[in-house]
């Protein structure tokens, strides 16, 4: 297969908020920037974030970074590294104002200023009264900021590639990063996209599991390409589940509806979270939240005629508020769950939402890893920023709207990084002749394939085997059968072929290849999930409750060859304040 090769200074896969925002500033920098994107760039699942951005602006209460460090740390179950945290609190005002600036359109307090509403585990002075820090659009945060990011990328020359898929990374025989195979999805033509810095940018991979509010899109390619080339994944045993997807649907319900007085109730009408987390309440952190709706369905209090589903009031807020500001939320109720809720609440239940772990970075978005000789170091090339990179600022479970943060955080100190690191690097390094055999030969594999197992069954299968024997509560027998189930499911995505190629669209080689990606992903987190034996953030072993600091306060390492697992230590050094140790989390 001729295979056509082109040049860029940059290539970043993924035109989400992360993406886009590194784009914005290297463009601007006069670099020659490809952006890939599966979808059209303003499609990318950045714009269905909901509920907001946090920064502590202090618009509506008094709050200040530090604060914000402090919940972010405690809501990260302390498997956070600090010197990160802090990094981004402290430039969290910066980029949202920044934001603004770039005609973002946020709502507005009566004052004028930004409009900032409550979210889970956000408190003022290091744990007291709830704050509120989440800045936001009506419940169409991501949307707007999605929008604004393409419309400042297009005036800076941001060359798009729309409908692109990447498939594997370049890397030399020393492991530096050359750049990636990528394909034309309408016409399945290969390219090398040869590059001085690769970014990915690629989201995140919820699709592994069953129920899921992630877009079709979130197959873990960045993961899935980075595991392929010798990469370790960090902490991919910690998944986040947002307490409120549609009953059914796993369409997200915004926690904005609780940050603006909506409430859970069980089939009893109780508002159970007050037993939960008596202060807090309904605005726990989400893993709290969600451990708590699923022991209130185990023990036989959901609703519905099979208990299966808890509700969500918000009636009581009045139309106004509900149409003011949770306007989406309204129509997704309408659509998805068929209930109007400023009549009706809302039948929910914790839904697979957000990967915490992901490619290991350090807070310049610089890929670190063991490669040349040393068990730690930053691979040359190659960046990686947004839920596929685990920097880790969210630990063992991420708080509401601090991911839209990290993108923007993330997104431009990872640029200004490439900007500087490109000084170092005025020219291209060579392209080995056989750079793209790796990709051809996947691809190859697929065309000639016969007498093969259908891609569509066998990622039902997989995406079935996690959402059952890895979900909210994990169990050790349950882990032990999914991770042998999930060896199985990996050899039949090794044997799979698309039937009847004369009938299909590229879409369907498209599916294989995210099939190769969803595999990587889902043996990592189920192979990690079943050697963490404690508790902390996100996962909850049945077998170990607690939360284990003497074992356990380490980052897993995942290497896709040989399912081998590595341990790192957790920066609890920050950059510049004292550390927060270790210590109960209540809410
Ligand atoms: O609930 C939400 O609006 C989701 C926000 C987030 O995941 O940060």
């Amino acid at each position: 297969m001729a295979i056509t090769k082109r040049t860029f200074d940059v290539v970043i896969i993924g035109a989400g908020g992360a993406g886009m925002r590194a784009a914005l500033q290297l463009s601007e920098a006069g670099l020659k920037v490809a952006v890939l994107s599966k979808v059209f760039p303003t499609r990318s699942h950045t714009v269905s974030a909901q509920g907001g951005i946090a920064a502590s602006l202090g618009n509506v209460t008094e709050d200040n970074w530090h604060w914000h460090m402090y919940d972010t740390v405690k809501g990260s179950d302390y498997l956070g590294d600090q010197d990160a945290i802090e990094f981004m609190c402290r430039q969290a005002n910066e980029v949202v104002y920044e934001l603004e600036h770039f005609g973002m359109p946020f709502d507005r307090l009566e004052n004028g200023k930004i409009y900032q509403r409550p979210f889970g585990g956000q408190s003022q002075n290091f744990g007291g009264a709830q704050a509120t820090r989440s800045c936001a659009s009506a419940d169409r945060t991501g949307h707007a900021l999605l929008h604004t990011l393409y419309q400042r990328n297009v005036s800076a020359n941001t060359q798009f590639f729309i409908e692109w898929m990447g498939l594997d990374l370049i890397r030399d025989e020393q492991g530096d990063v050359l750049g990636i195979t990528a394909l034309e999805m309408e016409t399945g033509e290969v390219m090398i996209m040869q590059a001085r810095a690769t970014l990915f940018a690629t989201g995140g991979a919820g699709r592994i599991f069953q129920a899921s509010t992630n877009a079709l899109i979130n197959t873990g390619d960045g993961l899935g390409m980075a595991a392929r080339a010798d990469i370790p994944l960090e902490d991919m045993e910690f998944w986040q589940f947002h307490p409120t997807g549609v009953h059914g649907a796993g369409v997200l319900i915004s926690e904005a509806v609780r940050g603006e007085g909506g409430y859970l109730l069980n089939q009893a009408g109780e508002r159970f979270m007050e037993r939960y987390a008596p202060n807090a309440k309904d605005l726990a952190s989400r893993d709290v939240v969600s451990r708590a709706m699923t022991t209130e369905i185990k023990e036989g209090r959901g609703c519905g005629d099979d208990n299966d589903h808890l509700m969500l009031k918000l009636d009581h807020l009045g139309a106004d508020i509900i149409k003011s500001r949770l306007p989406g939320i309204r129509e997704l109720a309408m659509k998805f769950a068929h209930v109007d809720p400023i009549h009706h609440p809302i039948p929910v239940v914790p839904t697979a939402h957000y990967m915490m772990g992901g490619i290991p970075t350090n807070f310049y978005g610089q890929v670190v890893a063991p490669y040349k000789t040393g068990p730690e170091e930053i691979v040359s090339g190659f960046y990686a920023v947004g839920e596929c990179a685990c920097v880790s600022v969210h630990g063992a479970n991420r708080l509401g709207t601090n991911s839209l943060l990290d993108l923007i955080v993330f997104g431009r100190a990872a640029a200004l990084k490439i900007i500087d690191d490109l000084k170092a690097i005025p020219h291209h390094k060579p392209l080995a002749e056989n750079a793209a055999d790796k990709t051809l030969a996947r691809l190859t594999r697929l065309e000639d394939k016969k007498n093969g197992e259908s891609v569509a069954e066998v990622k039902n299968e997989l995406s079935k085997t996690m959402q059952t024997y890895c979900g909210v509560f994990r169990f050790e027998d349950m882990l032990q059968q999914g991770v042998e189930k999930m060896k199985e499911v990996a050899t039949r995505v090794d044997n799979t072929e698309i039937k009847d190629k004369s009938k299909v669209f590229n879409t369907a080689r498209i599916e294989a290849l995210e099939l190769d990606n969803l595999k990587e992903v889902a043996m990592a987190t189920i192979i990690s999930a079943e050697a963490r034996s404690e508790s902390r953030g996100a996962h909850a072993r049945d077998d170990f409750p607690q939360r284990d600091d003497d074992k356990w306060l380490k980052h897993t390492l995942y290497f896709s060859k040989n399912n081998r697992l590595d341990y790192k230590p957790v920066r609890l050094k920050p950059q510049t304040v004292e550390s927060f140790p270790p210590k109960a989390r209540t809410y």
